[in-house]
């Protein structure tokens, strides 16, 4: 059987959403301490709707693919529901993921929790 689903090496190969959004609403660094990877979430936000997010990831292919499938699954979406998004939900939504890169995975959720943290203080400021 092979190790990584098939949506797992097509979201790895061809990731979507990646990049930057310059003028993000919503921008959210996180890291893995253990195996160093990197993840940035920019997220553009009108009308509590995120109508564009574009990610950045330093790291292994599990965690470019768990990038890619949570930017598809939040796109469009009210921030209420991306905020309860969880890496198990992206981790279903790529077929599954092997036990030991279930953390590639957490990377992603957390990845658009900061994003959202930011721009709710971002809002608050205002
Ligand atoms: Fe750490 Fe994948 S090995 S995010």
């Amino acid at each position: 059987m092979a190790l990584y689903s098939e949506k797992v090496m097509d979201h790895f190969r061809n990731p979507r959403n990646v990049g930057v959004i310059e003028d993000a609403n919503g921008v959210g660094e996180v890291g893995n301490a253990k195996c160093g990877d990197i993840m940035k979430m920019y997220l553009k936000v009108e009308d509590e709707v995120i109508k564009d997010v574009k990610f950045e990831t330093f790291g292994c292919g599990s965690a470019i693919a768990s990038s890619s499938m949570a930017t598809e699954l939040i796109k469009g979406k009210p921030v209420s529901e991306a905020l309860t998004l969880t890496n198990k939900a992206v981790a279903e939504a790529l077929d599954g993921l092997p036990d030991y890169k279930m953390h590639c995975s957490v990377l992603a959720e957390e990845a658009i929790k900061s994003a959202l943290d930011d721009y709710y203080k971002r809002k608050e400021a205002k």
